[in-house]
């Protein structure tokens, strides 16, 4: 049976190790570990079959800017290769969007495939006039779920993931 549960310290060797071989030697893994150890809060979720780690996801906080109000960046998302495919990323993705919708955060953002996101409720950020930090993003790859529309720029802006990500981008 796979259980998700949120990340606890016994697993962040293998959580780094699951991210170096989903993202075949990318940054990410290393990225995983910067966040963690640079943000006050974050949530990350690990998939665990019979005590390995399967699958990661990371939420870090977001901002919009001229906006008091913190959201959440979701990245990066990783499934074990031979696990993929299963509904495992899905059921990262819903648990992470629930929990953090009970938390009280306001939106969640992220910059991934359009026709993955959608299904969980990712709308173009577009729509809300919001624009990545980085040049050069497709329109419809950046997404946001937004549980408290009251907190955003009427105008819009450019809503940003942590700075760390620049390194990885
Ligand atoms: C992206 C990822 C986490 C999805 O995990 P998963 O457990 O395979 O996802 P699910 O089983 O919940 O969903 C599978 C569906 O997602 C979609 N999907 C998954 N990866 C996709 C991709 N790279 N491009 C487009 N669609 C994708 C497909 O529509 C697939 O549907 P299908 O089963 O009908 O083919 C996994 O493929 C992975 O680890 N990839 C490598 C790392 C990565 O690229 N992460 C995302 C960027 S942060």
């Amino acid at each position: 049976m796979i259980e998700i549960r949120q990340e606890e310290s016994k697993d962040r060797d293998a959580v780094h190790h699951l991210n170096v071989i989903a993202f075949d030697n990318g940054p990410e893994a290393v990225l995983v570990d910067k966040l963690r150890a640079s943000c006050k809060e974050y949530l990350s979720l690990v998939a665990v079959e019979d005590g390995s780690v399967i699958g990661h996801i990371l939420f870090t906080p977001a901002t919009v800017d001229e906006c008091s109000a913190v959201g959440m960046g979701l990245a990066p998302m990783s499934v074990l290769p031979s696990q993929q495919r299963k509904g495992i990323g899905s059921r990262l993705v819903r648990y992470g969007l629930e929990f953090l919708r009970n938390a009280g955060c306001p939106f969640v953002i992220v910059l991934g495939h359009p026709e993955y996101y959608p299904r969980f409720g990712f709308e173009l950020a577009s729509k809300y006039q919001l624009r990545s930090q980085w040049e050069g993003v497709p329109d419809d790859a950046f997404m946001i779920v937004v549980f408290d529309s009251g907190v955003l720029p009427k105008t819009g802006g450019i809503a940003r993931y942590r700075d760390e990500f620049d390194d990885a981008m």
